[in-house]
């Protein structure tokens, strides 16, 4: 039987999951605006990443036999000032994700919550890939610069994700 808290803190994280598919929904836009759709594409994977994120946490709350809330989202912001620096923000949003499962395995750690922890792992592990597959195209939109040429294969590249 799972704690109040901790179905509580399982609850809030499904629900900021669900904001996670919506700022990367919201960036697939911004792309698709400034006709970056291979950009777009990637995002919007990304976006029903996300969801299956919400939908993990939201199956294991019900498994264990606590009440799912799902509440409001707030809404993304709409616009970035260059590919680089929505990328970038979607770096320093992964990195924020990743310390709120490390805090997660913290509470579910002192709880003695071992089929929270065990269910946690998997998220721990998907960060590191999260973090890392975003930090890679942080790193080539650094290297391409200024140049289309760049940007447009960087743009084909990225729009074959998920075909
Ligand atoms: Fe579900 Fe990318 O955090």
């Amino acid at each position: 039987m799972i704690s109040d808290k901790m179905s509580a803190l399982l609850n809030e994280q499904m629900n900021r999951e669900f904001f996670n598919s919506k700022l990367y929904l919201s960036m697939a836009t911004y792309f698709y605006s400034i006709n970056l759709d291979g950009f777009a594409r990637w995002m919007e994977q990304q976006a029903i990443e996300e969801t299956g994120h919400a939908m993990r946490l939201y199956k294991h709350i019900q498994e264990r036999g606590a009440r799912i809330l799902v509440g409001a989202v707030t809404a993304p912001p709409t616009e970035w000032k260059s590919p680089l620096a929505a990328f970038e923000d979607a770096y320093k949003h992964e990195c924020k994700v990743s310390k709120e499962f490390d805090e997660l395995v913290a509470k579910a750690q002192a709880a003695k919550d071992n089929a929270t922890l065990n269910f946690l792992q998997w998220f721990v592990a998907e960060q590191v890939e999260e973090e890392a597959s975003v930090d890679a195209i942080v790193q080539k939109l650094k290297m391409a610069g200024n140049s289309v040429g760049a940007l447009m294969i960087l743009d084909q590249k990225l729009g074959i994700r998920g075909k």
